[in-house]
Formats: structure tokens, sequence, C-alpha cells
């Protein structure tokens, strides 16, 4: 006899099941975790058929700048840099130049002190017209990413988290951005009101792999709320990454994590 559920134990099935594809890491510290980043990096680039490449698109901000400095003092000779094409979940629309810009801090804690060739760096172009960036962009992706489900589908896509919930420039009050059609928008800091050009979740749920780096204690919180389904976390705009047909990692510190160490060990 067919057992009919009720709808919401079906969707608190489903939701438990989608938990099941994602791993949580936690680690005593960054430089762990940047080890473990790094070695799923080189497994995955070793299985890259000889003349293709493998893709990432790197997340801003604080976190990845101490990650970056370690793959390139620690594993620059481990990883074949000449096999990757790098490109970017989301910019600040600043110049180049500027101390805000995502590919400033990439470029001075990473490209600068590997051999990648300068012609698999796809920088967005924060300096330009936002709408015009994020139309281009959208192309450059297209045009370099191999497609599936008729979106292009990264390796591996690196993701920060802030404290509001927000992941690549996609911030709270804003899921139209994620849940669009496109797959880059233009978005806006709800503080500074600074234009961003993100990821949407479009492209960022049809990566093989999704990792947050994730340290520090002021993320605890927002970690246990996203991680474990409290209060309005579905309204979270890092809640709605979930790789259709992928892998989500999240990869924590003992701060980060500290509010989930309990259920995930480590
Ligand atoms: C950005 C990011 C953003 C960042 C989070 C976490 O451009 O700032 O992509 O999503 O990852 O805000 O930033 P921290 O690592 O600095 O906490």
């Amino acid at each position: 006899m067919a057992v009919s559920l009720q709808k919401p134990i079906r969707r608190w099935l489903l939701l438990r099941i989608i938990d099941m594809e994602k791993s949580i890491k936690i680690f005593g510290n960054i430089d762990e975790l940047s080890a473990f980043l790094a070695r799923q990096l080189i497994i995955q680039i070793q299985n890259i058929p000889e003349g293709q490449f493998f893709s990432i698109a790197l997340s801003g901000g604080s976190t990845p700048r101490v990650v970056f400095q370690q793959l390139a003092l620690k594993f620059r000779n481990q990883i074949d840099w000449k096999k990757i094409k790098v490109f970017w979940g989301d910019e600040r629309c600043v110049a180049p130049e500027s101390d805000e810009s995502n590919y400033k801090m990439a470029k001075e804690s990473l490209f600068d002190r590997v051999p990648i060739p300068a012609g698999q760096i796809f920088r967005i172009k924060g300096e330009d017209n936002p709408v015009f960036e994020s139309e281009r962009y959208e192309k450059v992706v297209t045009q370099h990413i191999p497609i599936q489900n008729t979106v292009p589908r990264f390796d591996f896509i690196l993701l920060g988290l802030g404290e509001d919930g927000h992941t690549a420039s996609i911030f709270p009050g804003r899921l139209d951005l994620f849940n669009t059609d496109k797959l880059f928008v233009v978005a806006e800091h709800p503080v500074t009101k600074q234009k961003r050009i993100s990821a949407s979740g479009r492209l960022i749920n049809n990566a093989r792999t999704v990792a947050f780096l994730v340290t520090g204690e002021s993320k605890s919180m927002m970690i246990s709320k996203i991680i474990d389904q409290k209060g309005d976390w579905e309204k979270l705009p890092a809640s709605m990454v979930r790789p259709k047909s992928g892998e989500l990692i999240w990869l924590l510190d003992d701060n980060s994590g500290s509010r989930v160490k309990a259920q995930f060990g480590t």
C-alpha cells in the first residue's frame, strides 16, 4: 500500500535528501582549510582530460585572500596552473587598481605568484558600465565554459558568506537576482550602495562543485542558521545554493563552525 505523505513532510524529506549532497568540514585553522581545498583542486584538475581546462569562479572578500596566499606559498608546484581558467562569481564595480577589487586581491595574493597564463584569467571589468559588463561577462563565460542543461557548468565555484547571509553579491531581500534566468546580474550593496556584478543562482547551482569558505566567530550564528535550517533561513541567498547535480561543500574553521561542530565533529 502506497503511503501518502503529507506535503510538509515530503518537503522536509526532500530538503534532507538535498542536504545529504552537502558536506561540512571544520578545520583547526585557515591553513588546514587551505590545504584541504588545494588537495581537492589538485585531484579535480588531474582528472581534466588533455586539451581541456578546469574552470573555477573565485569569490571576493577577505577570507579568500589568506587561502590564495596559502595556495601560492605551499602548492605552487603541485597545481597544474596551465590547465586552469579563472573567472569570478562577483566583482565590485570599481577599477582593477582599487583596493576594493576582488580581481586585485586575487592578483596580489595568487596570480602574481604562480605560473597561470594571463590569457586564462577572465576578470569582470568593474570599471565599465555595470549593465553592459554583466551582459559582456555572461557571453565570455558562455563562450569558455562547457554547457550543461543549457547553462555553463563550472567545475568549481568558491563562495563566501556574509554575516547577513549574502553570498557572491546577492544580498537578503534580493532573491529575485538569485532566481533570475540571467547568469550575471547587477546588484547593489545594501549599506554602501556600491554596485556589484554577481553570478546568479542559475549559474551557481549548475556547477559541479560549490565550496563555501567561511571562517571567524562572527559567521557562526549564520552558519548555524543556514545549516540547521533555523528561523527564516530559506530567505537567505546563501541557503539557496543547492547545486542541482553537483556537490556543496562547507569549509569552516573552528570559530565559524563552533555552533555546528557538535553535529559534524572533525
Ligand atoms: C565580496 C564577496 C562576498 C564575500 C562575503 C564574505 O565580493 O565581498 O564575494 O560575498 O565572500 O561578503 O566576505 P569575507 O570573507 O570578507 O567575510
